[in-house]
């Protein structure tokens, strides 16, 4: 596994970074949990230290699994990044979405913040969270408002190092104004690269460090997705035109073309994907959502390897068609 300063936090982070979205179930259409909890611990053994969780994930619950996952594991040893800002026991903010009966706010404000971290200290079983990322951006609140919260619990020893999450440039220079911020999640993998023209630009040249999400498109870039998956109606894949039958099949022709590449490397389809990705400049860790341990662990090496420039430039040339 590669390690790597997640930009000027100090914060030494896996290259390779758990997601656990799809462990709190909804959005996924449902999750077991002890095939979740196998999962953290099936990627903690393989050296991945980072995991990246969110209260909203479940409304809780993929926060409570990771909880109980570490549990007996080193604490020190390991970085927990979760998130503050969509909220579902205000009704007040940007309003949202509406899922699984919650109406969900995007609601940044100290009030808000100072309850949230407490939800996630207890569900996470900790009292010091590694980084701290605002999930999604609120128009209603005062970025400068939001970052002297998020300060002051820096000072207070609740968090290590503060993130931020779908976050422009703009938005990123006035969290700037007031602190430093450790890094950016934005969505990134070789089918949605919006954040190549500015926003990895801008967090490479100011050391910011950036944690891709989405980083497999939900799991279409492991070219093993089944064209005829029938997906629950409550996974969000239902209904998306990307999984469709013709449209996944067509993905999985075009990941076809990179066998020499695997081949090249020893890698699997998955592990190539996770490799394009951490080679990325720019790109510090890529954070995959795992289901079962047997995920996490075929995963793993992808994030030990990184592609040659040229390598990166024949993916390139072949994606651009
Ligand atoms: N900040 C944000 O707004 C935001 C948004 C989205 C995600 N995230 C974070 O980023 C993380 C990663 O993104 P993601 O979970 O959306 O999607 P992803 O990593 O692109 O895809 C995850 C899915 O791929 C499938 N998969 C994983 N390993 C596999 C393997 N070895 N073989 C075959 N299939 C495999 C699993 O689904 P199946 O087994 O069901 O196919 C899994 O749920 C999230 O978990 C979350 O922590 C953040």
């Amino acid at each position: 596994m590669l390690y790597r300063e997640l930009g000027a936090s100090g914060l030494q982070v896996s290259a390779l970074g758990l997601g656990t979205w799809a462990i709190g179930g909804t959005w996924w259409g449902g999750a077991e949990e002890a095939d979740s909890i196998a999962a953290i611990r099936g990627g903690i053994e393989q050296g991945i230290t980072l995991i990246d969780t969110a209260p909203v994930y479940g409304y809780g619950l993929s926060e409570e699994v990771v909880g109980k996952a570490i549990k007996g594991y080193d604490r020190s040893k390991l970085v927990l990044a979760t998130k503050v800002g969509l909220a579902w026991h205000v009704s007040e903010g940007q309003y949202f979405f509406e899922l699984a009966g919650e109406r969900v706010y995007r609601n940044l404000k100290p009030a808000t913040i100072r309850y949230e971290i407490e939800q996630s200290l207890r569900r996470l079983g900790t009292d010091y969270i590694d980084l701290y990322q605002t999930h999604w951006q609120d128009n209603t609140t005062p970025i400068a408002e939001t970052m002297a919260t998020l300060l002051q619990l820096q000072q207070e020893g609740k968090i290590r190092a503060i993130g931020v999450s779908n976050c422009t440039p703009a938005q990123m220079d006035e969290y700037r104004a007031v602190g430093p911020l450790a890094s950016n999640q934005p969505l990134y993998n070789m089918l949605d690269r919006g954040i190549e023209a500015e926003l990895l630009p801008y967090c490479l040249a100011r050391k910011i460090g950036v944690l891709t999400y989405s980083s497999l498109a939900l799991g279409l870039l492991t070219g093993t997705m089944d064209p005829n998956r029938v997906f629950a109606e409550d996974d969000q894949r239902h209904g998306n035109p990307r999984f469709t039958p013709e449209a996944i099949a067509q993905t999985n022709a075009l990941l076809d073309r990179f066998a020499p590449l695997r081949e090249k490397y020893g890698l699997t389809q998955a592990q190539l994907s996770i490799a394009w990705t951490i080679s990325r400049p720019g790109v510090t860790v890529a954070l995959v959502g795992v289901r079962t341990a047997q995920q996490a662990t075929e995963l793993a090496p992808g994030g030990n390897i990184a592609l040659t420039p040229e390598d990166l430039a024949a993916m390139d040339a072949i994606l651009a068609e």
